[in-house]
């Protein structure tokens, strides 16, 4: 039998842990942050299924950029984007929710 558990999110965005961890973190100001917990910051979302949206640090997605992380919004799943590292959190907060540059 499948449960069914519900779930506060609006939406979900998938970031690269992997990624992340070859930058020894990457955002913020001392460029140490991993860009999961500068989102989280960002949106003011915290973690789990009670959180308004999904901000989930993933396994490698298979792209691996120099210098960037990958992240998947799950309102856009065609289209993933290659966050360079030190990019601040407004500038991707900004192309998650789609009002931003692409
Ligand atoms: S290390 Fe991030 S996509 Fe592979």
């Amino acid at each position: 039998m499948i449960r069914v558990l519900a779930s506060r999110w609006q939406g979900s965005v998938l970031v690269c842990g992997k990624c992340s961890k070859k930058l020894g973190g990457g955002f913020g100001d001392k460029g140490r942050t991993p860009l999961v917990k500068l989102l989280r910051q960002a949106l003011g979302v915290k973690k789990g299924r009670k959180a308004d949206r999904g901000v989930v640090e993933v396994k490698c997605l298979g792209v691996c950029p120099k210098n960037a992380v990958v992240v998947v919004d799950g309102a856009h799943t065609g289209r993933w984007m290659l966050v360079p590292a030190g990019t601040e959190a407004d500038e991707v907060v900004a192309s998650l929710t789609g009002t931003g540059p692409a």
